[in-house]
This record gives C-alpha cells, structure tokens and sequence, in this order.
C-alpha cells in the first residue's frame, strides 16, 4: 500500500450528474414502488431511510469531506488494486441487491439477514467521523448506519464466542480487481473483538451523504470503526462469524510484519515504511496531527490496556 497524491480532482459537474440522478430515482421507486410521477418527489424526500437523524454525540473538529472526494477516492481492490481513482469507474457490473449476510458460528441459532431486514430491525443514524488510512490520507464522512452492538445483540452469541470474523464479497465476474491481483488470499477477510464490536462507536453501514451506499465505498453494507485504520473496515459484507480464536485478517495475512490485528491508530508508532505522525485530509492534502485512536481515545480506552496497536 503506497501512498499516492491524488490528481484530476476537478471532478465535471458532468460526471457527477447520473449518481444523482440514478439515485434520486432509486429513493423514488423504494418509496413508492411504482414509477416517477410529480407528487412522488415529496414522498420520497420525506421517507428516504439515508436521510437519517444525525446523532450530535459525533463532532468533528475539521470540514467534512467533499462528497465527490469520499466517493472517488476509494480503496476497494476487488475493483482495481492500485489506483484509487479507477475504483468508481469500475464497480458497473457489481450487483448489490438483492443480498445476503450470514450470521454463524457461535451463536444460539444462525440466520442470515437480507437488505429488507436491516431496514426493519434496525434504526438508521447520521454520524460524522473521522477516518483514517493507513496510509496517512484520511477524510472526514457522515455515514448513515446502526450501532454493531445491535446486531450482536440480535445474534446472541455463545459465552465462548469471543471475536467476530468478517468475510466479504468475492465475485469474479462484477470485480475486474481480483483478475487484476489474483495473489492476493480473496476474498477480503477482517475481525473484531465482540467487546470492539459492540463498542458504542462500531458501526454497521448502508449509506453516506443521506444516500444509500455508492458501490465503490462498500455497498451495501460494510463496517466502521473509526478507531481502527481503514482497512479494518471491511466492504461488501456476506458473513458474520462468531468465534472462540482470533480470526486471521486480509492484510496481516498478506504481509504479517507490516499489519497487526488491532491497527489502533497510533501517531507514535510509524509503520514499517512510513511515520504516522500526521495525515492528508481529502481533497487538498492538507496535512494535521494523527491523533491517538484517531480522535477516539475517550470512548475506546477501556477496551485495551494500551498495547494493543
Ligand atoms: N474492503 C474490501 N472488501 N476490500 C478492500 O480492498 N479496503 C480497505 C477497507 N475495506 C478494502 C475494504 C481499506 S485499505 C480502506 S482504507 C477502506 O476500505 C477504504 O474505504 P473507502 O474507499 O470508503 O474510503
């Protein structure tokens, strides 16, 4: 993972009119369930789910990132492995509806969860968040989502479950990145502690900026923890797994020296090719202090004994 400075921001208003307008149209026919027609506008305004109330406990102390920069600067290397920016472009062909998630392993009964049942067991919020990349850029989001602590609840795990394993979407003919990196161990796998997961700050994602997910930041539906560094944020989640050991994770997998299982932001502690003293905020690369546990330390401290980076 090399960090790139991003070029080609100036984004034309062009390229960014059909999300808007494919999206608009999605939230219409959602709340109608029948074609555009006048008064469905007011309709749709007023029972888009991503239109979540935002919960004011998340502050930020920095802009929210514009939603073109969020959107198309993407690390999702199913899609391509090396250039962010070519992401969006090629996430045309990946269906994500309808959709799946297991919840299994050890837990009182497994069941599997569709898009209809996030929306009807769960109640959506806006949170804004800072957000952290390994690799020193970082961006600032109000993603629409619920606690993950709900969805622990909800599967009631055993007593001897101690960790959740994430496996997320691996499909050949919708993700041209995995013909692209077919070295890589797909598909993308990550984990938590159930305590981690059920941390208040842990949330379960299907929206950002009021909308329903874009493709290419995880649709539809992907974890943040925004404690963590991003690729503890796993994309396009099919499976749960309750477990007893450690789940082995993608990139400790694919070069153990570099990336841990905890990857607790940390300015103190550089990676092995790079300080993590300070990040680049999204568009403009302007550059501010890391800061320890990204921001988060009041609310997740109580989780480690402050080696767990
Ligand atoms: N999830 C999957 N399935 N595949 C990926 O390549 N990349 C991770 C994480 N989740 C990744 C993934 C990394 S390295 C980062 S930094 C974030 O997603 C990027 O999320 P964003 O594109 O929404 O900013």
């Amino acid at each position: 993972m090399l960090i790139k400075i991003p070029r080609g921001w100036e984004m034309p208003e062009r390229d960014a009119t059909p999300e808007s307008v494919f999206l608009n149209r999605r939230a219409i026919l959602a709340a109608a369930g029948l074609g555009a027609a006048s008064g469905v506008l007011q309709a749709a305004a007023e029972t888009n789910p991503f239109a979540a109330p935002r919960n004011a406990k998340f502050t930020l102390d920095r802009d929210v990132t514009p939603e073109w920069a969020a959107t198309g600067f993407n690390n999702f290397y199913e899609f391509h492995p090396t250039d962010k920016q070519a992401v969006r472009h090629n996430v045309g062909k990946y269906v994500t509806s309808p959709w799946a998630i297991e919840i299994t392993g050890l837990v009182e009964k497994p069941f599997t969860l569709d898009l209809d049942d996030l929306q009807k067991k769960f109640t959506l919020e806006e949170r804004l968040y800072r957000f952290r990349c390994v690799e020193a850029w970082a961006m600032a989001v109000p993603w629409v989502g619920f606690p993950m602590a709900e969805l622990v609840k909800l599967a009631k795990p055993k007593p001897e479950a101690k960790f959740m394993r994430f496996v997320t979407a691996m499909k050949k003919d919708q993700m041209p990145g995995l013909g692209m990196a077919p070295w890589y161990p797909w598909p993308y796998f990550e984990g938590l502690r159930i305590d981690e997961a059920a941390n208040p700050l842990a949330l379960v994602v299907t929206g950002m900026y009021g909308k329903v997910l874009p493709k290419q930041n995880g649709a539809p539906v992907r974890v943040i923890v925004p404690w963590k560094y991003g690729y503890k944020n796993p994309k396009a989640i099919v499976k749960i797994e309750f477990t007893t050991a450690q789940p082995s994770t993608f990139w400790n997998k694919t070069i153990p020296a570099e990336y841990g299982f905890y990857s607790n932001v940390n300015p103190a502690k550089p990676h092995p090719r790079w300080s993590q003293a300070t990040e680049k905020l999204l568009p403009d690369m302007r550059v501010v202090a890391t800061q320890r546990y990204n921001g988060y330390e009041r609310f997740v401290e109580g989780l480690y004994d402050g080696k767990e980076f």
